[in-house]
């Protein structure tokens, strides 16, 4: 059995993806070819993935706050997150991928939305991965939605808050390109993450990377506020 399955029988990665913007200027190109380097990335990461027994892979694709960015970025962003499902559906169903979008949709455009919920509902029944595309997502107000939904349910234990949330808890958290912050990405799925930071910029991240991720992961002693095992 290889050395990346072990007892454990969910393990979520969850990935920021940081560094497009400095990988296409870096290389005198404009900062949406850095983007577009980056879906072929997403790709690479989820055909890695099952085989390195990752259950549930989140990646932030677009925070609530990158509509602060100059509209031409976002309307790029948003072109290349459709031409993206529309190309991997069936490669994704075909493979066992389950894809799901986390975050607001009330603010995205509804042939977007249309092409989310339609991979949605056409990879539903695969269970190899379950790819989580963070979109128009912040941590704080997923936070804010989980205790608006244990209020109006009366139930406030972790347990249930926890339900109320749109990931699980993340086991390992692997950011690139040299920055070391969360950027109001899933703050309460990583009180006990374990945290990864590569100076590689996203274009440049391939399946072995993620390989390299998890055996560093696997070296690492989870303790979880206990002492280790005698
Ligand atoms: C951060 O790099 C990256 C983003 C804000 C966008 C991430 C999007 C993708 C990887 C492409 C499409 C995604 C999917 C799921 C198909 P940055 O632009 O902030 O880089 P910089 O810090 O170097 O400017």
């Amino acid at each position: 059995m290889p050395e990346y399955f072990t007892t454990q029988s969910s393990f979520h990665v969850a990935l920021i993806m940081d560094g497009n913007g400095r990988w296409a200027t870096g290389r005198g190109l404009p900062r949406l070819a850095g983007h577009r380097r980056g879906a072929d990335s997403v790709r690479r990461v989820i055909e890695a993935s099952p085989g390195l027994g990752i259950t549930d892979l989140t990646v932030y694709a677009f925070s609530s706050d990158n509509w602060k960015r100059p509209e031409a970025e976002v309307r790029g962003l948003m072109t290349l997150l459709s031409q993206y499902l529309r190309r991997e559906v069936a490669n994704c169903v075909r493979n066992g991928v389950r894809l799901s979008a986390i975050g607001r949709r009330d603010r995205l455009a509804p042939e977007l939305l249309a092409l989310i919920e339609d991979a949605e509902t056409r990879t539903a029944p695969c269970n190899r991965v379950h790819v989580r595309i963070a979109l128009d997502y912040s941590s704080r107000d997923a936070l804010l939605h989980a205790a608006e939904t244990c209020a109006s349910n009366g139930q406030w234990s972790r347990s249930a808050f926890s339900a109320a949330l749109p990931a699980p808890d993340v086991d390992l958290l692997v950011r690139t390109a040299g920055e070391k912050r969360l950027s109001d990405f899933l703050l309460w799925e990583c009180a006990y993450a374990e945290f990864l930071f590569v100076e590689k910029t996203w274009p440049e991240f391939t399946g072995a990377d993620l390989a390299a991720a998890v055996t560093e992961f696997r070296s690492r002693t989870r303790r979880f506020g206990a002492l280790p095992a005698a």
